[in-house]
């Protein structure tokens, strides 16, 4: 599978405080070109079906509640070695423990409410941006 794509939410923490635009300006800047983007607010049965990978963790309701409780900016980004660069980007999952200047670091909250969402691999990215975005929506 090529790994030039990612896929990313703009969780609801991040859209409520303002930092849709500064969010974006650090992503393209850090060289990933937008591939499709919408607005949108999950409910939380698609919030759950996202997240269905994570059932059986203790966090999932915590997640699935949060995650429903406002629009998102959900994306597909590309570039090259695009999964693990924009991981890097992004931070660790605890804000406190990203490191200094990553997208977590400036702008997350706590460990639920963090700010950003980057798949894992290229499969998984694959799998979520087929959830958002029908091939007409991709550019
Ligand atoms: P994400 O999928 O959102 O990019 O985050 P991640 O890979 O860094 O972390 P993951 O293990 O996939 O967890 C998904 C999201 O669940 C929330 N979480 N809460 N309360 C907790 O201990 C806890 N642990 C994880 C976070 O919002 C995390 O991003
Ligand atoms: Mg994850």
């Amino acid at each position: 599978m090529s790994n030039n794509k990612t896929f990313t939410m703009i969780k609801p923490d991040a859209v409520a405080n303002g930092h849709i635009g500064a969010i974006l300006d650090q992503i393209i800047k850090a060289g990933f070109k937008i591939n499709a983007m919408k607005y949108i607010a999950l409910t939380e049965k698609t919030a759950g079906k996202f997240y269905e990978v994570h059932k059986e963790r203790p966090f999932y309701g915590e997640l699935v509640n949060f995650m429903s409780s406002g629009p998102i900016v959900a994306a597909i980004l590309e570039k090259d070695n695009a999964v693990d660069d924009f991981r890097k980007l992004i931070g660790a999952t605890d804000p406190s423990k990203a490191e200094e200047g990553t997208i977590r670091q400036r702008f997350a909250e706590s460990i639920g409410a963090n700010a950003v969402h980057g798949s894992d691999s290229s499969e998984n990215a694959e799998i979520e941006g087929s959830f958002f975005f029908s091939a007409f929506e991709k550019f």
